[in-house]
């Protein structure tokens, strides 16, 4: 039996501790927020938080998660109001929206250990999501705001 908190609700699973904690939060739990990209820890889709870091829930087993405090965007805020979120739609981040969940999620672990990041800390930071539509530089500026900077704006396209 494999004990682990999602969103701050205590939860159990008695199941395979090799299935991906993916599959668990999105088929067992309804929490479809993280999304399945390429399942091998290369596009930052189904980022989600372990004990507030940054983690690929694709390529974790459950098993790893075992005690541990999970979050996933659902959980980020209790109104979505979290600064990474509110700076996400000031900017019209989001153009499909498949990657942005992971986005978010990568960006806010981003601020909780960096708080005023340079444009060179964002970017190592979020090299790892990928973004399809070319979102970055909306990405780089939101998490400026975010972190209550202005944007550097050097040649970027909003
Ligand atoms: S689906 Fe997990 S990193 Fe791509
Ligand atoms: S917004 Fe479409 S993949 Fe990022």
């Amino acid at each position: 039996m494999i004990k682990l908190t999602v969103n701050g609700t205590e939860r159990s699973f008695d199941g395979d501790p090799d299935m991906p904690l993916l599959w668990y939060l999105r088929d067992e739990l309804g929490l479809t927020g993280s999304k399945f990209g390429c399942g091998q820890a290369l596009c930052g889709a189904c980022t989600i938080h372990i004990g507030g870091e940054a983690t690929r829930s694709c390529v974790t087993p459950i098993s790893a998660a075992e005690g541990q405090q999970i979050t996933t965007i659902e959980g980020l805020s209790p109104d979505g109001n979290h600064p990474v979120q509110v700076a996400w739609r000031d900017l019209n981040v989001s153009q499909c929206g498949y990657c942005q969940c992971g986005q978010i999620m990568q960006a806010a672990s981003l601020l909780k250990d960096t708080p005023k990041p340079t444009d060179q800390q964002i970017d190592e930071a979020m090299s790892g999501n990928i973004c399809r539509c070319g979102t970055y530089p909306r990405i780089r500026a939101a998490i400026h705001q975010a972190a209550g900077q202005a944007a550097s704006g050097k040649g970027d396209r909003l």
